[in-house]
C-alpha cells in the first residue's frame, strides 16, 4: 500500500534519511523504533510532503506521491497524527476534532464523522465542551487521535503517541491503536517505546542515524539479540 524507495533526506548539508526503503501493507500495523534524533519524524514528514528535500520514490496505492503538496497527501487519505498531540489549547476537544475534517476528503461527513469517533472514543464525548489545554495527556492523545480518525484515512500514522505517558495509559493507546486497525484502517506507527509497540506490530523496523538496521515482525524484533542490548537494556 505504501512503499517508501531510496529515501535520503536533508537539512540543509545535513543528511538525515540514508537509502531508506520500507513498504507498509493493507491492513498492517508497522511499527518503526529508533532512539531520540534517528530520523522518525522526519521520514513521516517526508511521507506527508511537509518535508520536501528527499530524493527517492513514495508510492501509495501504486502512484507515485512524492511531488505532491500535503494537503493532495491529505485528499488521498494518508493522515499523520503529529508528534506532541499539537492541539489548539484554547479551543474545545469538539472543536479540535472538527479541525481533523477540514478536507474534501471528509468535510462532507464531518457530523458523521464526529458520531463514529465519539462511538469510539467515548471519553471524548464525555469531554467535547472542555479546552483541550486542560486535558490529561493521556485524554489529550486520544483527542489527537481522533482528530486523525475525523480525517477519514486510510493509512493513519502515529508520531511517538505514547511519550510522556504513564505506562497504563500507553497499554491504553497502544489497545486503541490495535483497535483502529480492527476498523480497518493501515496503521504506521514510529515509536521510542520499543516494547509495547513491538507487540503490536505486524513488521517492524529499527532505524538508526537514518538508515534501516534491521527488520522483521514484531515477536523477531522483540527477541533479537540486538533489540534486546540496544533498546531494552537486557
Ligand atoms: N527542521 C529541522 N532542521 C534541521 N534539523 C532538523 C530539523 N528537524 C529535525 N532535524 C534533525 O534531524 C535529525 C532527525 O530528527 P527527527 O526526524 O526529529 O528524529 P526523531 O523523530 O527520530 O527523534 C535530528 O538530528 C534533528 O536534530
Ligand atoms: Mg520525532
Amino acid at each position: 500500500m505504501l512503499r517508501l524507495s531510496n529515501i535520503n533526506s536533508y537539512y540543509g548539508e545535513v543528511q538525515v534519511l540514508r537509502d531508506l526503503s520500507l513498504e507498509v501493507n493493507k491492513g498492517e500495523v508497522i511499527t518503526v523504533i529508533g532512539a531520540n534524533a534517528a530520523g522518525k519524524s522526519t521520514m513521516l514528514s517526508c511521507i506527508s510532503r511537509t518535508v520536501t528535500s528527499f530524493t527517492g520514490e513514495i508510492e501509495f496505492e501504486g502512484e507515485r506521491i512524492d511531488l505532491l503538496r500535503p494537503d493532495q497527501v491529505v485528499e488521498r487519505g494518508l493522515i499523520q497524527i503529529p508528534e506532541g498531540r499539537l492541539l489548539f489549547p484554547k479551543l474545545t476537544v469538539r472543536e479540535n476534532l472538527e479541525l481533523g475534517a477540514y478536507n474534501k476528503r471528509s468535510r462532507a461527513g464531518r457530523k458523521e464523522g464526529l458520531e463514529y469517533v465519539y462511538s469510539f472514543l467515548p471519553k471524548l464525548k464525555e469531554r467535547e465542551g472542555q479546552m483541550a489545554g486542560s486535558l490529561s495527556g493521556g485524554e489529550a492523545q486520544m483527542c489527537a487521535i481522533g482528530r486523525g480518525l475525523m480525517a477519514n484515512p486510510i493509512l493513519l500514522m502515529f508520531d511517538e503517541p505514547s511519550l510522556g505517558l504513564a505506562p497504563i495509559v500507553v497499554l491504553e493507546i497502544m489497545e486503541l491503536i490495535k483497535n483502529i486497525q480492527k476498523e480497518g484502517v493501515t496503521v504506521l506507527l514510529v515509536e521510542q517505546n520499543v516494547r509495547q509497540s513491538l507487540k503490536l506490530a505486524d513488521r517492524a523496523y529499527v532505524i538508526e542515524n537514518g538508515r534501516i538496521l534491521l527488520e522483521g515482525t514484531g515477536t523477531e524484533l522483540l527477541n533479537s539479540d540486538q533489540v534486546k542490548k540496544a533498546y531494552l537494556g537486557i
